[in-house]
Formats: C-alpha cells, structure tokens, sequence
C-alpha cells in the first residue's frame, strides 16, 4: 500500500512539548481533548522494564516514543496503584501510590514528564466505585466491627433470614455471583454482610458518606499536582445507589445490564458528584478531563454525564457493541452525535478496551456480543478490522485505541484455564470473563518470547503470548507498507494534517448502495463497504488511504474503507 509509505514520513514527530502546569503553550488551541486520538495502555501487558514477567511504569516510559510515532494525542493509563491485583489493579488499597510491581511514585512522575515533553497528554484511571478489600478504611470497618463509623463509608448491612443467614438484598454481581459477602464478627461469630458490585475483593464505597467525598477530590488533588492531564472514571453510573438498596425482583439480572437504568447503576444522583469534581478540575491550567465509562442503556443516557457543568467525554459503548452491519453503524453513528448535540460534548468512538474481546476478532465471528470465545474467521476478522478503524478515525469526535490493535492483534481464544487471571472467568464458572484473551503482552520485536516485551529472549510474560506473534511484532511490521501498524500510522498522519476530520459534529451521508456507506466532511470523503463483495463507486478525487491490499480503480474491495481527498 503506496499511500501508507508515503504518509510515514509525515508522522508527526517533531510536535511541541505540551505545556506543563505553570506555563500553557503559546497559541494552544482549547479543547484539544475534542478531537484527540488517546492510546489505553494496560500497564501490566504492555512493556516489562525490571523483566519480572508483569508490565511496569518504566517499561512505558520507554515505549513512549512508539506512541509519539504512531501518532497519539494522548495515553490513558489503565490503574498501577497499590492493589492486591484480585482485579488487576481496579482494587485500589491505596490510590495515592504506585504497586511496587510497577515502579514507584517518582516512575510515574518521570513517565508524565516524559510523555509531556513528547507532546502526548496523560490519562489515568480514577476508580472510586469500590476499594480494595484490603484498604485501610475497610479492613479497619472489619476490625471495629458492627457500629463502627468506617463502616459508613461502605454498604455494611444485616442479613435477612432468622439469623441473618441471607444477603441484604437480591443483587447479583457483575462478575457472578450474590453481590454481597457475610463478613466475621471480630469474635469469630457471623456478622453483618458488605455489597460488593463486583469481586469480594471490591467493596463499594457508600458515596452518602462525606468522609468518601471527601477522600476523592483530595485524591483528584493528588494527582492534578502531579501532572496529569485527566481522569477516565471506572464505573462511573454506579457510585450512587437507589436509597434502601431496593430488591430488583429479577433473575438473569446480567442480561438486564444495559438494558434498563439499574437500582445500583446510573441513578440520577451520580451527577452531583461529577460537578463538584469538575469545579476541581476547571482549576488547574491545560483543560484536566474526565472521561466517564458510563455503561447506560441509551447514547442520551450517556449524555447526561458529559453535560457542559460535568465531565468531557463519555465512551461510547453502544458504538463499540455494534457488528459490522452499514445499517447497525449509520444508525448508532446517528445517534450518538445526535445524542451528544444538544449538550455540547464530543461524541467519542472506541472499537476495542481491556474489558471486551478485540475487534479483529469480533468481526470474524458472526454478531455475537463482545466476550466471544471463537476465533473466528482470523483473515477477514482483520481485514474488517482495519476498515472498521479507517470509518472510526473519520468520525467527528474523539477516538480510543487500544493497546495492541495498531498491530491487528486477535483475541487470544485458547489461553489454557491455569494460566488465567480475570476474576469474572472464575466466578462466572468459565461462562463468560474472557478478558485475559484481549490482555496478553504486547509484541515488540524479536523470533523469541516474549517478544521484546521483556528484557531477556526466553523470559517470562505473564500470561504466554502465541507463536505467530512474532511476525506481529512492532519491529516486523514497520516499514511493511501492507502492515496494519503501517496502516495506523498513515491514518492518524493524515488525520494529523485535515483537521476537519475529528473535527465538528455532523456526516453528510452520500447516497450508496446496500451494505456500502459514505460521507462528506469537508473536502474528505470516506466510503465504507461492509459486504463481502466489491462494489463499484467512482469518487472523483485523490485516494488518500485504504485499508484493503486488492485495490483498483472504480471498485471499493469487500469489507474496506477508503478516505478520498476530493
Ligand atoms: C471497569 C473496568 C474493569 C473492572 C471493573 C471493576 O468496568 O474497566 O476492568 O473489572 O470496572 O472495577
């Protein structure tokens, strides 16, 4: 593919260093965070520095420079706060330090420092739904026992029953399960219950008790001093819960997730709490974002959490939930910038992220929701992978890219069940929680594993990488014009050079063919065939980027995307 190589060059490598705390860029434009293309890296998967097997802050800070190239604006860091790991780190004992497993407070300053003086903005995670199990607060509730005012701060409750023998209420949780564990009396006897929305391990935080408010804007403090330049918020709809903890009189409850505002998901009152940190954020200098991963059952729903008083942006998971189907993506393309107009806020898209099965794999299986445990058809998985990312990169908004797809990474669908660490595979029996297939470390050079992901050919990762990943590497695929690495990077170049095409919050769609869809934005024309045949379309302009190899003039290839300069 001629145009990738050509674009390469054009990377934006000499960008400014961004501004720090004190002193904002000269002629910075606001509102960067409307347009940017922001990077998840999941700290454990993606660099190995120390070469203990487990991703660390200096591993990233290394890697900084691939995300420079690539063509980022921005990284967010999936959480590297002191944790037990029952959750991989989204069980915080403490959210003002780093787990010794990732490095150390001053690794994560330099990480910030350095990725700001690359011209790429930093994102971490806020996790302020539940704890860990072994957070001070919580372990010393269990200390004090019934009565005790840290007990406040969590959803400590009698059981039902005679003797208290049953859970407080019907909820289940989202990794299986009763959502609620009984805990010991400090004399040994059977005690009150603790919701846990998620693991045992995660308790939820009461958000009726001050000392948690409290808590979270001095650990948004925290880390604003630091440097960051915002927060995604993990399970954003869920701090507040309906008052009493009503039963939700329903079995499957999972299935109801999503589809309906829940008595533990988004209640109306979480948006009080999202204002008051605004405020906290508005600040401090360099426009500080939050970014809510808010799971509700409409794209207006969503809206609400990014209201002009509220926080930035907001993932759009109805978009990452739709198959590659011309009519489904119109229609959710539709509505979210419809949903988002009306109170001002970017509409986002995101194709894959730690907690779904990867996008390559998705679309070479048939619809089937996003924990899938088949591999699928893996060449035209891949192929309609790239297609998917050229449409998303042409949308008005921001985009989320997560770690790995630059490289058409797959799900891995066999990772054998010892060597499997996502909580929800066990509590859910192996019937869903297949998240460890999208985690598996990243390859970056190299015929051994892991793969440079480590510093040692033969040394260990901690989940085992397949053998093709070889010719997946960072290292194969640059240079290779029909690479899918090659391929991002010449999309976010010229994403880089036509501003109009993250920019604003309209498509003009043109009319097409079944299962083809094309739009205007400017002078840019992007045409999406979703069919597994070619179809003929003529655009009277410059071929700019395609994501399909079998290319010829007056034919968009099956299951491709094209952009046009016209
Ligand atoms: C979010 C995270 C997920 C985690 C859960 C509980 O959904 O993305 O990885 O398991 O919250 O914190």
């Amino acid at each position: 593919m001629t145009q990738a190589s050509s674009t390469r060059s054009a990377a934006d490598t000499s960008r400014p260093a961004l501004a720090t705390a004190d002193t904002p860029a000269a002629g910075e434009p606001r509102g960067w965070w409307r347009d940017a293309v922001i990077y998840q890296v999941y700290p454990r998967s993606f660099a190995d520095a120390n070469g203990d097997g487990m991703g660390d802050l200096p591993g990233i800070r290394s890697r900084l420079p691939h995300l420079r190239d690539l063509g980022v604006d921005a990284v967010w860091l999936s959480p590297f706060y002191a944790s037990p790991q029952a959750d991989a780190g989204y069980d915080v004992a403490d959210y003002r330090a780093v787990d010794p497993m990732f490095g150390t407070l001053l690794d994560a300053d330099a990480l910030i420092r350095d990725a700001h003086a690359l011209g790429l903005r930093i994102i971490v995670d806020l996790v302020p739904n539940h704890s860990s199990n072994q957070h001070e607060w919580f372990q010393r509730a269990l200390r004090e026992g019934p009565g005790s005012p840290l007990r406040d701060r969590y959803h400590f409750r009698a059981g039902r029953g005679t003797a208290g023998e049953l859970p407080p209420n019907d909820w289940e949780s989202i990794f299986g399960g009763p959502a609620w564990t009984r805990t010991e009396n400090p004399d040994g006897t059977p005690g009150e219950w603790y919701l846990h929305l998620f693991a045992p391990e995660q308790p939820d935080f009461n958000w009726e008790s001050p000392a948690v408010a409290d808590e979270f804007r001095s650990i948004l403090r925290f880390w604003l001093d630091m440097g960051v330049d915002g927060f995604r918020v993990d399970v954003a709809h869920g701090l507040v819960k309906a008052p009493g903890l009503p039963d939700l009189g329903a079995h499957d409850q999972l299935k109801l997730l999503g589809n309906d505002v829940m008595p533990f998901f988004d209640q109306d009152g979480v948006h009080q709490i999202y204002r008051a940190w605004r405020k906290i954020l508005d600040e401090y200098p360099g426009e500080r974002i939050l970014v809510a991963e808010a799971w509700t059952p409409t794209v207006e729903r969503t809206a609400n959490y990014v209201r002009p008083d509220e926080m930035h942006q907001a993932f759009n998971f109805q978009y990452l939930s739709t198959y590659w189907d011309a009519t489904a993506l119109r229609q959710v393309i539709d509505a979210s910038l419809d949903a988002m107009r009306p109170v001002g806020a970017p509409t986002t898209w995101v194709l894959s992220n730690h907690d779904v099965t990867r996008h390559a794999t998705r679309f070479g299986n048939p619809p089937g929701g996003t924990q899938l445990r088949t591999a699928g058809d893996r060449e035209l998985g891949l192929r309609r992978a790239r297609a998917a990312t050229l449409l998303m990169l042409a949308l008005p908004g921001s985009a989320y890219l997560y770690q790995g797809e630059e490289l058409g990474l797959p799900d891995v669908t066999d990772l054998p069940d010892e060597v499997r660490q996502d909580p929800s595979y066990f509590r859910a029996s192996g019937q869903d929680g297949f998240r460890d297939g999208c985690r598996v470390p990243i390859p970056w050079s190299g015929s051994a594993a892991p793969y440079g992901f480590g510093p040692t050919a033969g040394g260990p990762s901690w989940l085992p990488q397949p053998a093709e990943w070889a010719s997946l590497s960072v290292e194969a695929q640059t240079g290779d014009p029909a690479s899918t690495l090659e391929l991002y990077r010449s999309a976010l170049a010229i994403r880089r050079r036509q501003p109009e095409l993250g920019a604003g919050d309209r498509v003009e769609w043109l009319d097409t063919p079944p299962g083809v869809l094309m739009f205007r934005r400017g002078d840019f024309v992007c045409a999406v065939n979703t069919t597994g045949q070619p179809v003929e379309l003529t655009v009277a302009g410059t071929l700019l980027l395609s994501s399909a190899e079998d290319r010829q003039p007056g034919v968009l290839p099956a299951d491709s995307t094209s952009w046009w300069a016209v």
